[in-house]
Formats: C-alpha cells, structure tokens, sequence
C-alpha cells in the first residue's frame, strides 16, 4: 500500500509517532478513496495512545500547517495545511462519533477501533510504524468488499447503525455515490431500524441527503430511502407522492418515481444542487391539489403555485438555507409549467416577453427543468414535446435579441416619476411604475428613455397629474 503514502505528511506522522512511542496508522476514507482511484484531501490517523498529543507533535514538524484545534471530551485533534485536512484520534473501544454528545475516550487497540466503524470498506488501515510501514490491515475484508462494490457493515448492523443511526444513510449515500449495493443482512439491518434516525439532528441527515441528490444517479438514493423507510422518517411530502389511483378507467401517473426520473435527467445535464431540488420540488404539491372530473380527469391546478408556497416550510424544516437559494428553487418550481404552455400554436410575443422576464437570470434552469421534466414513456410523445420546446427556446432567443428583457428594469424609476410630477410617494406612482413595465413587456412601447418618459406623462395625465 506504500503507494498511497505519497503526500509528505505520512513520513512526518511516523516520526512524531516515534518521537513519542506510539503506533500510528492511517484510517478510514482516505484509504478507501485511495483504493478506488478517488481524490481525497482528508486523512485520518488513528493512533495507540493519544490522539492530541500526536498532532501537536506533528504540527511542530510542520512550517504552514493552522494550529491544532482538539476537542479534549473527544480526544481528536485536526490541522489544516494548505488545503489538506489531517485529523488524528486514539484508537478507542467505543463507537467513532466527533458529535456524540456523551465522550467516549475509553482507549482501545488498533482492531478495537476498526470493530466501530460504519463499513468494511471504512475499517481498513495502512500502517505508518517502521517494523511494517505501507502495510494493510483489513481484518473485515474490506478490499474484496470495495472489489465487488459491496458495503456492509463490520459488527452486526443492529450494534453499528445503534452507535450512530446517520450510518444508515451514509449507506444509503455510500450506494449512490459509488454505485455500491448493500449487503442483504445490512440493508434488512436498514429497515429494522430505520425509526431511530429520529434521534438524529436534521443538520446531518440534510448533509448526507445533500450528498446523495449531488451523486450521478440521485434516483439510486432515493428509492434506497424509500424502500427502506428511511425518506418516511423526514421527508413526508415527498412520500405522499406515490403511489397511483384509478377512476373511471383512468389513472395518473405515479408522481414520485416521475419526480425521480425528472431528478436523474437534471443531473445527467446540470450540477447544480439547487437546480436538482428544484426538480425534487417541482411536483410537490400534486397530492394536495389532485382531483378527478368527468370532463378533465386527473387535474392537478394550481400545483406549481401551492408547490412552490412548499418550498420554504421543507426548507425550513430539513434545515436548507433560507436564503436566494430558496428563493430559486422556489420560483422554479412556480414557472416549471410556462416554457410548455408556450408551445401551444398561437403565442404572442407579449406572454414570451412576460417569462422571460418573470424567470430573469434564471431562464436556462428553467429550460432545463422543464426539458426533464418530459418522462413519457410514449417515445413520439416525448420527440413532440422536446422540439416543441426547442421552438419554444428560438422565439424565446428572437424576443430576447430584440427585446432585451432578461434583466428588463424599466428606463424610468418611481423617484423620475415623483421628480417629474413633483410629487410625493403616493399609490400613483406605483401605479405608473406598473403600467410602464406592463406596456414595454406587452410590447405597446420599445424599451427606450424617449418612449417611456413619454408614456410616463400620457399615464400621469390620465391620473390627473400634470408636470409643472
Ligand atoms: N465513520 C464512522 N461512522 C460515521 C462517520 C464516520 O464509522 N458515522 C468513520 C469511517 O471509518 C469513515 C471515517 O470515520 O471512513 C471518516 O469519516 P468521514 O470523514 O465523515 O467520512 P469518509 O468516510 O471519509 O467519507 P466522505 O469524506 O465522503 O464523507
């Protein structure tokens, strides 16, 4: 394995672990990652003594590394250098948990240490000692496990997903990311105790779900969580999208697995996180909204609107950030239908001008969203779509050559407006603001200083205000 150990640091570790007498290895993802061709700037060592003591001696070898920051309950310690992580623990019985809130610093041995981590694959450690530096120790077999794609856990699943529930999705994460399966016992392990994620804080379930929709397939993920009841413990909305009711012969599509297909098509052409929560969001609300006519059948109105009203109670409560970002996501998932409503045979310039500047910055997210979101399974169904759509993106490329409304502020401001009035801020003005943008999106006046001042004066009059 002496062919991992290329980083300097290594050589640095081992002899701070001699200086101070005590065995050292390396642990856990970076050996993983090394293993399968992966980049990893994070290594952890696991030492036979302590942790803390380790790093500052390592640290007083180094010339640019940050002081070390230990944690005295946990008995872990992490220097940063340049952008390496290096993170440096004793080797202890008990399970590995930096945000357990009980410490645990009973010290243990080497194969103490690996019998409490999460999987096979994460247990295997290369030794930094001088009697057999470079050498692998994998007492679970995790090199035939990475091998065969297989994540499993060391003990038996129900003693290592109780010492840290998150393990569960990190399996789930694990899967998806790597393209890994699950092991039988460890995947029944899964859903036998699925209900104890709840003692775990949303912050780390969000970061783990964050991990699984930013892999290539996030589908993978997801029906994991779903067949194993994990998604059921945080993420009801998106449950309530399955499944699929029949009336009078007819039946709608099975919303979740359509979210899923729309969410794996997004990721095949976007890495943008929210872009994929857009499209995990975009249908969100059709449980709420369906209903069944004689003359329509499934309908689902006004989904977009109440689905985006959705976004910032998930949000808020899978704790995602409450900022632009959601605003993005939201405003996405309200427009998701508008690019497809304009591919109907007569639309004027006027409703292109409006989305575009409705979608603003925001307008090619919205194309690729609404592109995925074509699932049917009817091949002509979906061709026809598709070049509708590209119709759709020409005239929206022709209005905007012409037009220029993407960032659309009108030439004149509400403070121009009170100026040339000599007026204070009243409901006037906004009604003019108003009226200005509506006639330039609607096309009855160019986007010019000259015609909107003029239009300004027009409006005003009509209000009943002169310019002095
Ligand atoms: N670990 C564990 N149980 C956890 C978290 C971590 O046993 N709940 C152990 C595993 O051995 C893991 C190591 O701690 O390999 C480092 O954890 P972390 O840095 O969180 O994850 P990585 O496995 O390195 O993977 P990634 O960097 O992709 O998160």
């Amino acid at each position: 394995m002496i062919q991992y150990l290329t980083h300097p640091i290594f050589i640095v570790v081992k002899e701070a672990a001699i200086t101070l007498n005590q065995e050292v290895y390396v642990v856990g993802g970076f050996v993983r990652d090394c293993m399968l061709g992966r980049e990893s700037k994070d290594i952890d060592f696991v030492t036979l003594g302590s942790g803390i003591d380790l790093a500052k001696e390592v640290a007083n070898r180094l010339e640019d590394a940050t002081e070390v920051n230990y944690f005295k309950n946990f008995g872990t310690a992490h220097i940063r250098q340049q952008n390496w992580d290096f993170e440096f623990v004793g080797a202890r019985k008990e399970s590995y948990r930096e945000d357990s809130r009980k410490p645990l610093v009973e010290s243990g041995s080497l194969s103490d240490d690996q019998n409490r981590r999460d999987f096979t694959i994460n247990a295997m450690a290369i030794s930094l000692n001088e009697s057999d530096y470079g050498s692998l120790v994998d007492p679970f077999n995790g090199v035939e496990d990475l091998n065969n794609g297989i994540l499993r856990t060391p003990l038996d699943p129900d003693v290592t997903f109780s010492d840290d529930p998150l393990r569960m999705m990190r399996a789930v994460r694990f899967a998806s990311q790597l393209d890994f399966t699950i092991e039988e016992k460890t995947y029944n392990g899964i859903c036998t105790m699925a209900s104890r994620l709840s003692i775990i804080s949303q912050e780390r379930i969000t970061d783990e779900l964050n991990k699984i929709i930013a892999s290539k397939r996030p589908s993978v993920g997801f029906k994991l969580m779903f067949d194993t009841k994990l998604l059921h413990e945080f993420f009801d909305e998106m449950i309530a999208l399955q499944g699929v009711e029949m009336r009078n012969g007819l039946s709608h599509k099975d919303n979740f697995y359509h979210t899923l297909q729309v969410l794996d098509n997004v990721a095949e052409i976007s890495d943008n996180l929210w872009l994929r929560w857009a499209a995990i969001m975009h249908d969100i609300a059709k449980p709420n909204t369906k209903d069944f006519n004689d003359k329509e059948g499934w309908t689902f109105h006004g989904h977009e609107f109440v689905g985006s009203k959705m976004v910032k109670h998930i949000f808020r409560r899978l704790k995602l950030p409450l900022n632009e970002r959601m605003r993005y996501v939201s405003k996405l998932v309200l427009l998701h239908l508008r690019p497809i409503a304009l591919t109907k045979d007569i639309v004027t310039d006027s409703a292109i001008r409006r989305l575009i500047f409705d979608a603003g910055e925001d307008m090619d997210d919205l194309m690729k969203l609404c592109k995925s979101d074509i699932t049917s399974k009817n091949e002509r169904k979906v061709q026809r779509f598709k070049q509708n759509l590209k119709i759709v993106e020409q005239k929206i490329r022709d209005v905007e050559d012409r037009d220029r409304v993407r960032n659309f502020q009108p030439t004149v401001t509400g403070e121009e407006i009170m100026e040339i009035f000599k007026i204070k801020p009243s409901k006037e003005v906004g009604i003019i603001k108003n009226a200005l943008k509506d006639a330039v999106l609607d096309g009855e006046i160019k986007n010019n200083r000259e015609e909107a001042i003029n239009f300004v004066l027009k409006k005003g009059n009509e209000l009943g205000l002169t310019k002095p």
